[in-house]
């Protein structure tokens, strides 16, 4: 199994999940994809986290954005979780998880860390591109439950990247300044950014979020 890195594309494969069989590239179509793996069923912090994650289904939409959860149990245990998360958690599972028995997904990823736990997959999460690349890859112990809202700022400043020729810089959100990359000269910067532009150092220069 290689090392998945950034830029990568993403591994495809077809498995079970809570809305049916799933071919991976196939269901993905022309959306962005976010991949996230879960422990085991039936555990508190994985409980909370697939419930932060089904509330925040209008957002994941609003950005053209796919998401599924992978835990290696089987369908008949996911089945019965789905129905604890909603009792629980306030908000209906409105994305499929993957069943992963055989962990075909967890192995293809690179979900199980043995040197944490040889068994349970750690709390991985990958951000898929259109193009099927890989654009984002986090890594959570069990322990500590993700951050969704900073998937969707992640994807945010992807999704703006991709048009504009700006990065983000330190937590940055939706609507603030951004930073035109360094390739940019001053003279093109004059053309592309017609809000203006502020140079704090020759190489550091922020300008308003062009689509905003
Ligand atoms: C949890 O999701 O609560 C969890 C799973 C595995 C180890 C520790 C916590």
């Amino acid at each position: 199994m290689a090392t998945l890195r950034l830029g990568d594309i993403a591994p495809d494969f077809t498995q079970d999940s809570t809305e049916g069989r799933i071919e991976f590239h196939k269901w993905l179509g022309n959306s962005w994809g976010v991949l996230f793996s879960h422990p085991k069923d039936f555990t508190p912090v994985c409980t909370t986290e697939l419930g932060a994650t089904a509330k925040l289904k209008a957002e994941f939409d609003k950005r053209n954005v796919k998401v599924v959860a992978v835990s290696v149990d089987p369908i008949d245990s996911h089945n019965g979780w789905v129905g604890d998360i909603e009792e629980t958690q306030g908000c209906a599972v409105n994305f499929p998880i993957l069943a992963d028995p055989d962990r075909k997904v967890a192995d293809l990823y690179d979900m199980i860390h043995p040197n944490a736990n040889d068994t349970l997959t750690v709390r991985s999460v990958f951000v898929i591109d259109p193009n099927k690349k890989i654009r984002l890859i986090i890594t959570y112990p069990a322990s500590t439950g993700r951050n969704f809202n900073e998937i969707l700022r992640v994807i945010d400043s992807l999704q703006l990247t991709a048009h504009y020729k700006v990065a983000t810089p330190a937590d940055w959100q939706q609507g603030q300044d951004c930073i035109i990359v360094p390739a940019v000269s001053n003279e093109e910067a004059d053309n592309l950014f017609p809000k203006g532009y502020q140079q704090i150092k020759p190489y550091l220069r922020t300008t308003p979020q062009p689509n905003a």
